[in-house]
């Protein structure tokens, strides 16, 4: 399921942060695909902690919001690479490049990214 963000609130005027979805949305050790301004981002919320990475696998461009989460790694559900959810790099192939990684903030029940360059 992809979430689409296209409010014409959902934007923090104050800093670059983007209301992507609320942190209930997302489960414990789990994934969910949001369209962040046409932008696929996986957020991802794993030892209490929330990460946003292009949700785009780079081996062969599949999602990687279908994948699983282990040991603060998503694994792509497709051909099995592992990504670092905090870098972004590649920690089991057959991927070879990493993904990018956007920062992400929690704001009470709101998950915020900043999908800036
Ligand atoms: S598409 Fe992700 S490992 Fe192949």
């Amino acid at each position: 399921m992809r979430l689409d963000v296209t409010g014409v609130n959902a934007m923090n005027s104050a800093e670059s942060f983007i209301r992507a979805c609320s942190l209930s949305e997302v489960p414990d050790e789990g994934v969910i695909g949001i369209d962040v301004k046409g932008t696929p981002v996986a957020i991802v919320r794993s030892g209490g902690e929330i990460f946003a990475l292009h949700d785009v696998c780079s081996h062969d461009e599949l999602p990687l919001s279908d994948g699983e989460i282990h040991d603060r790694k998503i694994e792509c559900p497709a051909h099995g690479s592992c990504f670092d959810l905090r870098t972004g790099a590649v920690t089991r192939w057959p991927a070879r490049d990493p993904v990018r990684t956007f920062e992400a903030r929690i704001d009470g029940d709101d998950v915020l990214v900043s999908i800036e360059p």
